[in-house]
């Protein structure tokens, strides 16, 4: 019998060095896509796919996180004293769910990050979501994973087709064999191959199901890539002792993580708002218009 997947953890204690001076003193999790944190929608995410406790990874000046997850009964008294019911509502969704914190002294490398949930996980399976990756899916990317878990009972990494030329920015897995047209074997994963040495074009992108044994090989993992302790080394050594998946999960993925994917998500989630959309896209116009006069002249 396989057993429920009920506890996500959300790394967020990363530097956020794409994003400076932004995230000198704000994390970078909290930037907002329109009008709402980016690690909200990995939450959201989360509860939709079934998750019933997180835990939030977070390290030094983070502790914007941890209050954006709080209740604020003087903002929650002002709102329901003006009538403001609809802003009442957001502010209220975000402190109905179980998050949990921990700290990870410091920025060691998301091995590191995912090491300090062991006590928070226990001997249960787990997902891992990473906020740099929004996927926005009929059916949520972790629910996905997590029925592939149902189905083979072992950890399931999501993965996505990349650019040939984007292979170097990510985690990239080198398949043995096929189980349907979705679900790979996985013979290893290389953190960030060189230019022109990746073995296939998946990527890994930011949505992990591990069993509990990935625990083992973290605690023992060296230093990797970057003088990090890599997650991807861990899975590699996981796999050789326990059967790790790839799965090509549906969905449209949005890298926030690096300043023109987010400027990318940002102009798209506006253009899906029926309160934004015709605004946006006149606003775009405009601004098309007048950068053309300026290329022209
Ligand atoms: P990234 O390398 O994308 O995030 O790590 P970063 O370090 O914050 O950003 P840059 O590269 O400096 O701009 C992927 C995820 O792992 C977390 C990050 O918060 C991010 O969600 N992470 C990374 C940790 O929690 N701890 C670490 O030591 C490293």
């Amino acid at each position: 019998m396989n057993k429920r997947v009920k506890k996500a953890v959300i790394p967020a204690a990363g530097l956020g060095t794409r994003f400076l001076p932004a995230t000198k003193a704000m994390p970078k999790e909290m930037l907002p896509i329109v009008d709402k944190p980016t690690i909200q929608y990995i939450i959201e995410e989360a509860v939709e796919s079934g998750i019933e406790d997180i835990l939030i990874v977070t390290g030094k000046g983070k502790r914007a996180i941890e209050d954006h997850f709080d209740s604020v009964p003087e903002l929650e008294q002002t709102l329901i004293e003006k009538g403001k019911s609809e802003f009442l509502k957001l502010v209220e969704e975000t402190t109905n769910i179980n998050i949990h914190f921990i700290r990870q002294s410091k920025p060691r490398g998301l091995g590191h990050a995912v090491l300090q949930a062991k006590a928070f996980v226990g001997n249960e399976p787990f997902v891992v979501m990473l906020g740099d990756d929004i996927v926005q899916a009929t059916v949520p990317c972790t629910r996905q994973l997590i029925s592939q878990y149902e189905i083979t009972n072992s950890s399931i990494i999501g993965v996505q087709p990349v650019l040939d030329e984007e292979t170097q920015r990510y985690g990239i897995v080198d398949l043995s064999s096929s189980v349907t047209e979705k679900l790979h074997k996985v013979k290893s994963f290389v953190e960030k191959p060189q230019l022109g040495s990746a073995p296939s074009n998946l990527a890994i992108l930011g949505r992990y199901l591990f069993t509990p044994e990935i625990f083992k090989y973290l605690e023992t993992q060296q230093v990797g890539t970057g003088g990090e302790i890599q997650l991807t080394d861990a899975i590699t050594r996981l796999n050789e002792m326990q059967r790790v998946f790839a799965y090509e999960f549906d969905g449209k993925r949005y890298d926030v993580g690096e300043k023109l994917g987010f400027i990318r998500t940002t102009l798209e989630f506006s253009l899906n708002r029926e309160d934004l959309k015709y605004d946006v896209m006149n606003m775009m116009e405009e601004i098309l218009k007048e950068h053309s006069k300026s290329v022209s002249m």
